[in-house]
Formats: C-alpha cells, structure tokens, sequence
C-alpha cells in the first residue's frame, strides 16, 4: 500500500477544523499522513475517547465480509485519528493483505506469541498510517488450535498476550477466521465488542444462532460477559426479494443487536481486496466507504454514550 496524500480539503476535513486553520498550523498542498498525525496534536483535534476497547469481527460463516470490513473499519478509524491495532487472526492471512503485505513475508505471528511466548510488541508491524499497526498472519497460524489444546489456560492466552500493549490503542481490531475453534475462543474472551458480519440470507441467519449460543457459554462457562454485539448486514441489495425478507426476519429476531443500518453491496470491496488495499484507498467515495462510515458512526456513538453513561453512574 502506498503512503496516502491527502488533499488540503480532505485533511482539513480528516481534523475537523476550517481550511485557514489548517493553513495557519501548517501551510501545504497535499498532506502527509504523518503531518496529518502531527497536526492533531498541534491543533488539539483528537477524536473521543473510547477507553481502550478491543473488538472481534466474527462469524462462523466464510464470505459474510469480516475481513472487508474490518481491516477498512480499522484504517478509518485510524485516519480518524484513533491508534488502532489490527490483529489477523485467520491463517489465510487475507486481513493482512488487505493492509497490502503477504503474510509469508513475516517470521512471526500469533503463534509465536500465543504458543512460544515471545511479547506481542515483538510481533506488530507498521502501516504507512501512523497511528494504525497490524500483527500478520500466514500458513504457520494454521496450527495454532492444536498448539493451544494441550495448554493450561488455554481460553486466556490471548487476552494475557495483549496486556502488554492494551494501553498504547484505542481499539484493537481483530479479524477472525470463519471456524469454530480455540483461537476463536480466545479472540472472544480477549474481546470487549462483538461485530457480526452477515448476508441477508437464511444460512447467514441459521448460522446467527450458534454464535449466540457460544457467546452465552462464554458467559456461563468462563464468565465473560461482552460490553456490545452489533449484527451488521453486508452485502445488502435491495432489489432481491430474499434479501429484504431476511432482513426483516433479522430485524425481528435480533432487534438489540442489529444495526439501523446495512453495508450495501459494493465492487468495490473486490477491488480493494485484489488490489491489497482497505475500501476507503480504493475509492474514498464509493457506497462502500460511505457505510463502513456510517458503521463507525452508529458503534462510536453507543461506546460514547455508554461511557458517558457509566461515568455518570460512578460520578452518582
Ligand atoms: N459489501 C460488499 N459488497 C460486495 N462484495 C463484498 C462486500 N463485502 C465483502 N465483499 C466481497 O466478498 C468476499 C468475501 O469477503 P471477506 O471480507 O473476505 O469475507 P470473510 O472474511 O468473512 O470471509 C470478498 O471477495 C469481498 O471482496
Ligand atoms: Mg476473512
């Protein structure tokens, strides 16, 4: 992936501040993303903060869009001016090409961390974006739940893993691989939040209920209760009669968790996944973007909110 250039427009509206302010702090013609990652500090534009908050996208199902949409959540956010970590979690090492590297090129990856014991920091790799670094991921991580059986504290060390560097993101972003594993138990127990990506179709919305029911044991079983489960509809096009009658069996059944608004379906997507690159490089305007925007939108205001909510409650 090639460092971005933004614009003076789009950088002054990256920092939310007037052209001539941006002018005032630093006068140019295309920005940099480091420049632009300076002048949040100089200009003291930092987005809300959203504590230190780690989130899974997850679905047992393959092809419902969880590594489209989080690695282009995640470079958003990013650009929005929070520190992010993406963390691939799939041995196909797709999110790690979404981010525009191949994942045979990295020695290390989870693995080493979860099952060698080396410190996570040792495994997270740079982006061109500042503020937005990723842990690979490639064929090697395909062991990973036969590593982790045999272990004590096996559910736990993930969640363990990434203490060391909690402190340093806003949001850890977690692309997980489509199975039902320990791996996968490991990213749900190291989670606060939960995106669902789904089709609106009847598999998609079968497949909904082990995921629920897993997320409930988690909370029987290991006592892990999630902060926030957002159901996001992907893919979304509404000239087909199926699609809208399985929206609104989802609307019906999940009516807490699913989201008021859907990613609709976008080429873009398959573009910017060939090309290696999140949605919002291949084209910044396209629908696609502008839902994985909305998406942020709608899941920053309900962390904002419930933060405030329970600062309120302490304060009394
Ligand atoms: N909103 C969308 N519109 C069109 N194609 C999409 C959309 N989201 C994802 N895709 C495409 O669907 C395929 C599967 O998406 P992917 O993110 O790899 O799913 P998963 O990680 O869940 O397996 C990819 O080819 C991707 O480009
Ligand atoms: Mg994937």
């Amino acid at each position: 992936m090639n460092p971005p250039v933004y614009s003076a427009r789009l950088a002054a509206e990256m920092l939310k501040v007037p052209a001539k302010a941006l002018a005032a702090a630093m006068d140019k013609q295309s920005y940099s993303a480091e420049e632009v990652w300076e002048l949040r500090d100089k200009l003291a534009q930092h987005p809300p903060s959203v504590g230190n908050r780690k989130q899974l996208f997850l679905n047992f199902k393959g092809g419902t869009g969880k590594t489209s949409l989080s690695t282009s959540y995640a470079y958003r956010l990013a650009e929005m001016g929070y520190q992010v970590l993406v963390v691939d979690l799939d041995s196909q090492g797709h999110a790690t090409k979404c981010l525009g590297y191949e994942g045979e090129e990295f020695e290390r990856t989870l693995l080493d961390v979860l099952v060698r014991k080396v410190p996570v920091s040792q495994v997270i790799q740079k982006t061109p974006l500042p503020n937005l670094d990723f842990i690979p991921s490639n064929l090697s991580m395909s062991t990973m739940d036969l590593s982790l059986m045999p272990m004590a504290g096996r559910e736990f060390k993930l969640k363990n893993a990434l203490r060391e560097v909690e402190g340093r993101y806003d949001l850890v972003v977690f692309d997980a691989p489509p199975s039902f594993g320990l791996l996968n138990l490991n990213a749900l127990m190291a989670s606060d939040d939960l995106l669902v990506p789904v089709l609106a179709d009847f598999l998609s919305f079968h497949g909904l209920k082990l995921l629920f029911e897993t997320v409930q044991s988690l909370e029987d079983d290991l006592g892990h209760v999630l902060d926030h489960v957002f159901i996001v509809v992907n893919s979304f096009n509404a000239t087909f009669k199926l699609a809208k009658e399985a929206l609104e069996a989802l609307k019906e059944h999940y009516p807490d968790y699913l989201l008021p608004k859907v990613v609709r379906q976008c080429t873009k997507f398959a573009q910017a996944s060939s090309e290696g690159v999140p949605v919002f490089v291949a084209d910044r305007d396209c629908k696609g973007a502008q839902d994985v925007q909305a998406l942020i939108d709608l899941v920053l205001s309900r962390l904002v909110s419930a933060r405030e909510g329970a600062q309120k409650m302490r304060a009394g």
